[in-house]
């Protein structure tokens, strides 16, 4: 399936996106890197790797919708099917997720549905948190809301601070996302009345 990745800043789970990708039998091909910052360090990685990116800034566009409206431009102009957002640190608009709906996916490091939103994992510190992890799941009007793919967890270790603790998360991270994603490109994980259904891998 032709993916579509969303990125704010330095690419890291887009990079293991497009690594997982590399091989052949893999199910989503990354055909394009969209940043909404023009100094994003993934769109240098992304371009090392050959893949074509674009820089849409929001200073450019009279309104939030106008925007996302350019965005939704690129992403029919790569051709895209799924649309993966990856660090990407801009809310969209209804119209757009409507339109993307069951079809785009966001990773967020936490838990879900703990700790939505920012400073995950000083959060989950002071909370005391004894595990905490990472989430893939389709993206919905409401942040950090919609139906659960996958998610991975990683023990907080006595002595961790945030920055140790966000290194293990987002190694978990790179393993999850292609894994997460994979699913969606296969069809083995679909968004249906809300929730995620799961193919059964038993049988
Ligand atoms: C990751 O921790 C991701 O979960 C969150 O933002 C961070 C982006 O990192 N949404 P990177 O740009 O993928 O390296």
């Amino acid at each position: 399936k032709r993916t579509v990745v969303l990125i704010s800043g330095r690419g890291s789970n887009m990079t293991a996106l497009i690594a997982a990708a590399a091989d052949p039998t893999y199910p989503a091909e990354i055909v394009g890197v969209i940043s909404d910052r023009a100094n994003a360090a993934g769109l240098a990685i992304a371009a090392a790797r050959g893949i074509p990116t674009k820089v849409i800034v929001r200073a450019d566009y009279a309104s939030k919708e106008a925007h996302d409206g350019a965005i939704d431009a690129a992403l029919v102009g790569f051709g895209a099917e799924i649309v993966a957002l990856a660090g990407y640190m801009r809310i969209l608009g209804a119209r757009f997720v409507e339109k993307w709906l069951g079809r785009m996916v966001n990773i967020h490091p936490a838990l879900l549905p703990a700790f939505k939103g920012l400073d995950t994992h000083a959060r989950a510190l002071r909370a005391g948190m004894r595990i905490h992890g990472c989430t893939v799941h389709f993206v919905t009007q409401d942040m950090d809301d919609g139906p659960i793919i996958a998610q991975a967890a990683v023990p907080v270790m006595v002595g961790d601070n945030e920055d140790t603790l966000a290194a293990r998360v987002l190694k978990a991270e790179h393993r999850l996302y292609p894994l997460a994603l994979g699913l969606v490109a296969e069809g083995k994980a679909r968004m249906e009345k809300g929730h995620t259904v799961l193919a059964h891998f038993a049988d």
